[in-house]
């Protein structure tokens, strides 16, 4: 049986630079997110985040360390494929900040890019995407081009567009950044649906006290080390 972990990170390290100009970002850290979990990622601006999930997502390369995605062992002090990018097409969605929708593709085109990258028929990754669409209720979307969309709608399309290629790791980079609290709640909402109903493990930074109470669990970068924390209950400040 596939084992629950979605993501298995032990004693990973990330120097930038070297003499003078060594930056000592992560000093081994070790955690797991399990496929159905939704967590938040967090800690003060310049901690680490985005460098975390960059090498999660086969991105940054670590100094040292290891990491799984789902059984497969992607890294142990060198990538263990040539074929990172392969790897984040096939198994990692990524959704970020601003929604980088490309701009002169309508939304169904957008959504349909990456499995078609991936070899899928235009056909069918255009009952994909519309499936997804609908998921979302901007089915009706599907023709319009992103500047006709709200901001909210936009993070939809790239949520769904994340999912396009049924990846099995989520990571999202302060998704919510750009929304009001209510879409904001939608958006967090969707991402707890996506990991419990598609068994994806999803992390996500936030900087949002209000968003918290929605996760799992909190994955907070402490002392250049990664701890695990249960998450507030609704309305208690703990950044
Ligand atoms: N390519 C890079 N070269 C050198 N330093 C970097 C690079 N990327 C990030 N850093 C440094 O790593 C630290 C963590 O950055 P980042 O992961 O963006 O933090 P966060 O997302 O938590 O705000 C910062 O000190 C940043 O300056
Ligand atoms: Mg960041």
């Amino acid at each position: 049986m596939a084992g629950k972990a979605g993501i298995r990170v032990e004693n990973l390290y990330k120097h930038f630079g070297k003499g003078d100009t060594l930056v000592r970002v992560i000093e081994g850290a070790s955690f797991e997110v399990n496929k159905g979990e939704l967590v938040a990622l967090i800690a003060p601006s310049g901690a680490g985040k985005t460098t975390l999930l960059m090498m999660i997502g086969c991105v940054e390369e670590p100094t040292s360390g290891t990491i799984w995605l789902g059984d497969e062992k992607v890294y142990e002090d060198k990538w263990l494929t040539k074929e990172t990018r392969k790897i984040r097409r096939e198994k990692i969605g990524f959704i970020f900040q601003a929604h980088y929708l490309i701009p002169f593709l309508n939304v169904i085109e957008n959504v349909t890019l990456v499995p078609q990258t991936n070899g899928v028929s235009e056909a069918e990754a255009n009952k994909i995407a519309m499936e997804l669409l609908e998921y979302f209720d901007i089915g009706d979307k599907a023709r319009s081009m992103p500047s006709a969309l709200s901001g909210g709608q936009n993070q939809r399309v790239a949520i769904a567009r994340a999912l396009a290629n049924k990846p099995q790791i989520i990571l999202a980079d302060e998704p919510t950044a750009a929304l009001d609290s209510k879409r904001s709640v939608d958006v967090v909402k969707m991402l707890k649906k996506i990991a419990i109903e598609q068994n994806v493990a999803v992390i996500m930074v936030t900087h949002d006290e209000a968003m918290l109470p929605l996760c799992d669990r909190i994955l907070k970068i402490e002392d250049k080390k990664v701890v695990s924390e249960p998450v507030p209950k609704e309305g208690v400040a703990i950044l």
